[in-house]
């Protein structure tokens, strides 16, 4: 299966439990948001866009995390996840978690991966 990747931005641009980096993600239907953040030394990306109905999760671009740093929080309505799965935690939500992309850490470099299923 082909596969692509494309630089998201600076592993340095991401600390652990701090503010995200937003980006965007080609779609067919055409550009979705999309975020990356670091938990537990590791990065993840999601959609933006929340379990209980699509808005974005940082009503303050970049500020994924809840007061505590361990969990994502939906500015909106207060839904949890966990940063390392996009899983709802509580909230809203009700069992509908995130969009997880797949990504990679290299050389100080963070890319976005994607491949031909990615529609
Ligand atoms: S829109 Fe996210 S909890 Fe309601």
């Amino acid at each position: 299966m082909a596969g692509t990747e494309r630089l998201i931005c600076a592993g340095t641009d991401l600390a652990d439990g701090g503010r995200g980096v937003r980006f965007s993600v080609e779609r067919p239907a055409g550009a979705v948001e999309a975020f990356a953040i670091r938990h537990g030394g590791r990065v993840y990306a999601y959609l933006n866009a929340c379990g209980h109905i699509p808005a974005q999760l940082d009503w303050v671009p970049g500020e994924f995390f809840d007061d505590s740093k361990l969990y994502l929080i939906c500015s909106v309505h207060g839904a949890l996840y966990a940063p390392e799965s996009g899983a709802c935690l509580s909230g809203r939500c009700a069992g509908k978690g995130l969009k997880a992309l797949r990504v990679r850490e290299s050389e100080n470099n963070i890319f976005l991966l994607t491949d031909d299923s990615d529609g």
